[in-house]
């Protein structure tokens, strides 16, 4: 089949890439000139585990080109995925302008029967609009092409996208057309080799099912940070009370440690959008609310423990920050624990040393500049140097080589011994009998 995803970000290049990788025809349409550019010459711009053998493979094949209008010829095509960010509004709403000028665009160059398909993460109604956007072109045009609108939201998680788009849990398909259903289960029956995880329902069902799904996610976290949090005020290790509760089957493990509060580019907004779409409603999301606050209240419970042992005056200390991208595997900082962290300590006049396995491009691009101007943070390139003088560690993100680091090296390097694991990672007991002052979450 032939294909356009309008939109080249970790939702759209692992989508073209995958689709393109199972024998698709695919055009990947971006407004930005440099990513385009980049992308021709195989230069990928976000990192993703395996997705760049794939899209510099598919590209070279040529089932995957790169252009940045729809009015390229290459663009053209019967079902086009838009994948373009829905970034929140002032009022926590999803901003959809990026979503609804790619339907006004779509709607200028349509020609004949098209599928028009919303991958974004959208509030419930969106297809609507999206479809009143691209008829307004089509009168203007004075043309009547038909077309559907189809919701199929993407479910997959930086970090490991390309093994969840290849092997996905389901795949949610919003229409009411016997010929959208056709189409869309011939696309994804390639990906689903040992059974059928299509899932068909209304177009707003869908919309909702994707804010429903990371709502819940972020409220797990959001409930473990609040269990943590008393926890540590009672003399309580939340870590054997995480396990505790996780091995109960109705319970599970997963999406319930405790941290330093959730980031990314999804749960925060989502949360916030789908609160926004409550109150339109006249409904009071209490939960929902509850969830947001626990987690923005989350984001400062490192720094309220940096200023108990150090006090709010931080110049002259150094702390080495070990992780700065919002989870392991990505290099994605959009809404990072780690930013309101650095916020607050280079504010309190700390300097900071930080290492990220990954995110060290993207951090030297959105920490403002006068950080590392004034010497306040230094981005260094191995873990260790980071520590090396440092009065304290703090670990944002549990990247594998963080995991079981050199506690002696790290013990020597350091101007004092002093630890704070945003991520419970390390054992308690052990640091402090090896001269560490610990401090996690919840322990
Ligand atoms: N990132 C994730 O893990 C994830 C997972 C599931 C769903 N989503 C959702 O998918 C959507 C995209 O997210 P993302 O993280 O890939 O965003 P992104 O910011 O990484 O990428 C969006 C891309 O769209 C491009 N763009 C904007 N306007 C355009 C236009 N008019 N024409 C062509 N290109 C245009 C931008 O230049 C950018 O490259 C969002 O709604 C998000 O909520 C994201």
């Amino acid at each position: 089949m032939k294909l356009t995803i309008i939109g080249t970000g970790y939702v759209g290049l692992v989508t073209g890439a995958c689709f393109a990788e199972m024998g698709n025809t695919v055009a990947c349409v971006d407004i930005d000139k440099k990513k385009v550019d980049g992308l021709k010459q195989g230069i990928l711009p976000i990192y993703e585990p395996g997705l760049e053998s794939i899209v510099i493979n598919n590209h070279k094949n040529g089932r995957l080109q790169f252009c940045t209008s729809l009015s390229d010829p290459i663009a053209e095509s019967s079902v086009y995925f838009i994948a373009v960010g829905t970034p929140p509004g002032e009022d926590g709403s999803a901003d959809l302008r990026y979503v609804l000028a790619v339907a006004r665009d779509i709607g200028r160059h349509i020609n004949s029967y098209a599928i028009i398909v919303d991958k974004s993460t959208v509030p419930v109604g969106t297809a609507d609009k999206v479809r009143t956007a691209i008829l307004h072109e089509l009168h203007l045009r004075g043309v009547d092409v038909p077309f559907d609108v189809v919701s199929n939201p993407e479910f997959l998680k930086e970090g490991a996208a390309v093994e969840d788009f290849m092997r996905p849990d389901r795949v949610i398909i919003g229409t009411d057309s016997e010929q959208v259903r056709k189409a869309m289960r011939d696309l994804y029956l390639p990906f689903m080799r040992t059974h059928e995880r299509l899932q068909f329902m209304g177009v707003r069902d869908a919309e909702m099912t994707k804010y429903a799904g990371n709502a819940m996610l972020a409220t797990k976290i959001s409930f473990m940070n609040e269990i943590a949090n008393l926890c540590e005020r009672m003399g309580v290790d939340v870590e054997n009370v995480r396990q505790g509760i996780g091995s109960d089957s109705r319970i599970g493990y997963s999406f319930i440690y405790p941290g330093a509060g959730y980031g990314g580019s999804c749960f925060p907004k989502d949360v916030k959008a789908l609160i926004r779409m409550a109150k339109d409603h006249d409904f009071e999301p209490r939960l929902l609310d509850a969830v947001e606050a626990r987690n923005e209240a989350q984001k400062h419970v490192l720094f309220e423990k940096i200023t108990r042992r150090f006090g709010a005056r931080l110049k002259g200390l150094t702390f080495g920050l070990w992780g700065l991208s919002f989870k392991p595997g990505t290099d994605d900082m959009r809404e990072a624990s780690s930013v309101v962290l650095l916020h607050e300590l280079i504010g309190a006049g700390a300097r900071v040393k930080a290492y990220d396995p990954v995110a060290m491009a993207a951090a030297k691009h959105e920490l403002p500049d006068g950080w590392f101007k004034s010497g306040q943070l230094k981005l260094v390139d191995e873990q260790y140097s980071a520590l090396e003088d440092a009065d304290a560690m703090i670990l944002m993100t549990e990247w594998k080589p963080f995991r079981h680091p050199d506690f002696d090296r790290i013990r020597k390097i350091m101007k004092i011994p002093v630890i704070f694991d945003g991520r419970n990672q390390y054992d308690p007991a052990l640091l402090r009998k090896t001269g560490f002052e610990y401090s996690g979450i919840g322990r």
